[in-house]
């Protein structure tokens, strides 16, 4: 679709930024929702982070999103916090407000859930007891979002016990870490089991987990998503468990942005996941 003089504008910023796959994303709601807008890829280097970040409203872009590295940054450098964004403590939406405020906000959380309620319907209804690995970034809007969906029971385990106490930390009693050695034990009456590390990823080795306690009704969800089929999903389905790949939560974790710049909230749709597969597909 070609632009006009009022054409809204947003982006995503991000270094390097070539490889993200928001550009593709954002382009095909706009292209199907025939909006009058663009969403480009912004690419800024750490030590202009924040002079771009600060530049956006003076540019008249609506807002953007903020990749590696610069979610800590963009946290930092935004004073208008909403609670998504303070429980992470990373920025990934950024939307300027009509007076020119800048709101960062952080949607993993929500893509997470929302990715969940779309993949695996009834899956809140066993809330219980729920096994996160991994301890970066990623697990920490997951166990934010375990807690806001009704967790009581989460179970950290990750290779470097350190991190995941310090993960810990900031949440309450109902997160606990286990040992990375006993990680199979920690499958044991939880309703659901979240890889949030990048193992099984392309060129990364896959998860070592026996999967031998986890109940049969358990859902099983990988954040990877190149593969879409992770050798972790591929065995919880042979298990017989209902599995949910990471994709959904890419696009889920898209749209409340996509909202606040462009005016409605768009969907996931079979047809979109086609067109983001294609990419994946191609580049691996
Ligand atoms: P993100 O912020 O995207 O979650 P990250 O902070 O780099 O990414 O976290 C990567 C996660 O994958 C960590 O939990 C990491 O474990 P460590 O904290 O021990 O580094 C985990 N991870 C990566 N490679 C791993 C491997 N070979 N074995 C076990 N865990 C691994």
């Amino acid at each position: 679709m070609s632009l006009t003089g009022k054409s809204r504008i947003a982006g995503v910023i991000g270094w390097p930024v070539a490889h993200s796959r928001s550009p593709r994303l954002h382009g095909w709601w706009l292209e199907h929702y025939r909006i009058d807008g663009a969403y480009i890829p912004l690419a800024v280097p750490p030590e202009r982070a924040r002079e771009a970040i600060g530049a956006l409203a003076a540019l008249g872009l609506r807002g953007a999103n903020v990749t590696v590295p610069h979610k800590e940054t963009a946290f930092l450098a935004i004073g208008d916090r909403e609670p998504s964004a303070l429980r992470v403590g990373a920025v990934n939406t950024i939307v300027v407000a009509a007076d020119g405020r800048l709101i960062g906000s952080n949607t993993d959380g929500f893509g997470f859930l929302a990715n969940l309620d779309d993949q695996a319907p009834g899956w809140r209804d066993g809330a219980g007891a729920a096994t996160v690995v991994g301890a970066g970034g990623a697990a920490r809007a997951v166990v934010a979002a375990l807690l806001d969906a009704g967790f009581v029971d989460i179970r950290l385990v990750n290779r470097t016990a350190a991190r995941a106490t310090a993960l810990a930390d900031l949440f309450g009693i109902a997160v606990r870490v286990w040992p990375w050695q006993q990680r199979a034990d920690a499958l044991d009456g939880a309703a659901l089991l979240i890889n949030t590390t990048t193992l099984g990823m392309v060129g990364m080795p896959a998860l070592d987990l026996d999967l031998k306690a986890l109940p049969k009704t358990a859902v099983v969800n990988d954040i990877v998503y190149t593969p879409l089929m992770t050798p972790l999903l591929a065995e919880a389905q042979i298990r017989g468990h209902r599995i949910v790949d990471g994709l959904g939560m890419l696009l889920h974790q898209a749209r409340p942005g996509f909202a606040a710049w462009f005016g409605m909230m768009p969907e996931v749709t079979p047809e979109l996941r086609q067109h983001m597969l294609r990419s994946i597909d191609s580049e691996g």
